[in-house]
């Protein structure tokens, strides 16, 4: 039973109860977003994949934070209208990103299941994308669902991954909380995520970012960390107080200040 628990909290928070949680992590979440379209030359890579009949599948679309920074921060005027089928487990994720979709993003299909149960009788997609998309997906689980991604990809189609490595504050924090308060199941790693699709026969290029987020708020940092946790119950004070994650928050505070340290792979297909 233990071995689903993390997927289990997810698919909880992501839900209409969990929206002023959801939306105290992006006070500074949304930052990812904006480092994942500083990264890359979005608006030439998704030109070399236009044609009359164009897709993209959203893998795990959340509340639709990537695409909406791409709109905002990346110049796609010169794109045609591009389809986006929505996949997540939670029916409030879809219904999110869906709400948050413009040009030259339009609503296509709903898709309300796992990456693992992506149907397999769907035509192939020219872009797959999972960004920060994979942490509640259970690591024995990884391989299905890793080549339920490559098998949605059309070939010579663009395929990519953002997920934080090891060593970055989702993960690590998240270990932190599971050795101080809670025993639950680990997040997956960008390095799982890569070593899955690497086993499954993509060619993987990895390219690494690395950024801080950070506050002075100390309500923003407990709302932002709550989040992280999936346990809106526990305070920012028992989170200091507890064993091995105290030492964690210690080493990201100086004074008023918090920094979280990012490290995300972007893994290309
Ligand atoms: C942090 S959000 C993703 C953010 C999103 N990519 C964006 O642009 O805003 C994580 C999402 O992963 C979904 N999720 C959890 N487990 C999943 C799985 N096994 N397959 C696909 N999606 C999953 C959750 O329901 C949640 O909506």
């Amino acid at each position: 039973m233990t071995r689903v628990d993390t997927a289990q909290r997810s698919l909880q928070h992501w839900t209409e109860a969990g929206r002023a949680e959801m939306e105290a992590f992006y006070a500074l979440a949304t930052e990812d977003y904006r480092q994942l379209v500083q990264a890359a030359d979005w608006p030439g890579l998704l030109a070399s994949h236009v044609h009359d009949d164009w897709r993209l599948l959203d893998v795990a679309c959340g509340s639709g934070k990537f695409p909406a920074a791409l709109v905002r921060d990346a110049d796609l005027s010169t794109l045609p209208p591009l389809p986006v089928d929505l996949l997540d487990p939670s029916a409030f994720s879809v219904a999110e990103a869906k709400g948050v979709l413009a040009l030259p993003f339009v609503a296509g299909r709903e898709l309300v299941v796992t990456l693992q149960d992506l149907p397999a009788d769907l035509p192939p997609y020219d872009v797959v994308w999972a960004t920060h998309a994979l942490y509640a997906l259970p690591v024995d689980e990884l391989p299905v669902a890793a080549g339920r991604f490559l098998s949605a990809l059309a070939p010579g189609g663009l395929g990519v991954v953002a997920q934080a490595t090891s060593t970055s504050h989702y993960l690590a924090f998240y270990d932190a909380y599971r050795a101080g308060i809670a025993p639950v199941t680990p997040y997956t790693s960008a390095e799982q995520v890569r070593d899955a699709l690497t086993d499954a026969g993509a060619d993987v290029r990895e390219q690494r970012i690395r950024y801080t987020t950070g506050t002075s708020d100390r309500a923003i940092a407990e709302g932002f960390l709550q989040r992280c946790a999936f346990d809106d119950a526990v305070t920012l004070e028992q989170m200091e107080s507890a064993p091995i994650l105290g030492d964690y928050l210690a080493g990201c505070r100086d004074g008023d200040r918090w920094t979280f340290e990012h490290e995300v792979a972007l893994l290309w297909l």
